[in-house]
């Protein structure tokens, strides 16, 4: 198996936010807090990755993840290819292996990439070349590292670098999802004061998961006075599992609505990962209102993948 961390400490992939060290946790988002503060008002090209090639290597479709890292490796200079799977030999029944090696014969360096299989982005860093970096841009259920980044940035840029007094609230699939795993580890990384997760039970994970939290399923008595809610999406194959038993009742009992969010501290950040399933698990006066963060997640999403890449391959 590779790791992640070189035997010297230094990062050669980005796969998990579990088992990263605060240290190189704090870079990341210090560089990605520059980042952003020097790009207002200015969208410049820096050429730190001038010569170098990146591949977004998508096997699951994405908006975000995916176009904010091309964005990210165009302003660091380098030239960014885009792979479909839907329009490549993929189609054909290539391996992702096989599509990561011809890549990197051709002199990719760098590749972004989201699979639906847990650990796939693991199996292909072991194949990979010596000089080659791979990030995860969301594997399975397992774990999607600059997603878990940006929300750790905004969080900061929402309520400060010291989070030892913040108490945070999961709410939603925490079970199946990637975005809350990489949440928890970087929350308990950089010591968040208190760490609630809510859901209906089903939607609850294990205890390995869970452990330090604060865990329940009542959302109005898990929202009292939290200084930031993380609602997630809703994935619509939970109802054909039969784990949600409707929309409407998921939005009755998990549904973040502006009657609901007061009982949160009165300036509590409301992040989303998107997509949005407005209407179910947020509604629009909620995703579009005051205390929302949604847009500013995004944003930050630039500037974090930005660090990333550079941190890889600069
Ligand atoms: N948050 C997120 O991963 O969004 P996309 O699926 O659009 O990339």
């Amino acid at each position: 198996m590779t790791p992640q961390l070189a035997s010297d400490g230094r990062l050669r992939h980005l796969l998990t936010l579990e088992g990263l060290p605060r240290s190189t946790l704090l870079q990341l988002l210090d560089r990605a807090g520059q980042i952003r503060d020097a790009a207002v008002g200015r969208v410049g090209k820096r050429t730190v990755l001038a010569g170098s090639a990146v591949c977004t290597l998508f096997f699951e479709p994405s908006t975000r993840t995916r176009s904010s890292f091309q964005l990210a490796a165009q302003r660091l200079g380098a030239d960014v290819l885009n792979f479909d799977a839907s329009t490549s030999s993929t189609r054909k029944g290539e391996t992702a292996r096989d599509t990561l090696k011809n890549l990197e014969a051709m002199g990719v360096r760098g590749f972004v990439i989201r699979h639906p299989e847990d650990g796939a982005v693991q199996r292909l860093a072991d194949v990979a070349g010596e000089g080659t970096a791979l990030v995860n841009a969301g594997d399975g259920r397992s774990a999607h590292p600059t997603q878990g980044l940006l929300d750790m940035l905004t969080l900061r840029q929402a309520k400060g670098s010291d989070f030892s007094k913040l108490k945070v609230l999961i709410v939603g699939d925490v079970r199946h999802s990637r975005v809350a795993r990489s949440d928890l580890q970087a929350l308990r990384t950089l010591g968040a004061g208190e760490i609630r997760i809510c859901g209906p039970r089903p939607l609850l994970p294990d205890e390995a998961t869970t452990g330090g939290c604060v865990v329940g399923t009542d959302f109005d008595a898990m929202l009292e006075g939290v200084d930031a809610v993380m609602m997630l999406r809703l994935q619509r194959e939970r109802m054909e599992e039969g784990l949600v038993p409707s929309l409407e009742e998921y939005h009755d009992h998990y549904g973040l609505t502006v009657e609901r969010l007061r009982r949160a501290a009165p300036d509590a950040a409301v992040l989303h990962p998107g997509p949005i399933n407005r209407g179910v698990e947020i509604t629009d006066e909620v995703a579009d209102g005051p205390q929302s963060w949604v847009l500013r997640q995004v944003a930050n999403g630039v500037a974090v993948r930005m660090a990333v890449l550079e941190h890889l391959l600069g």
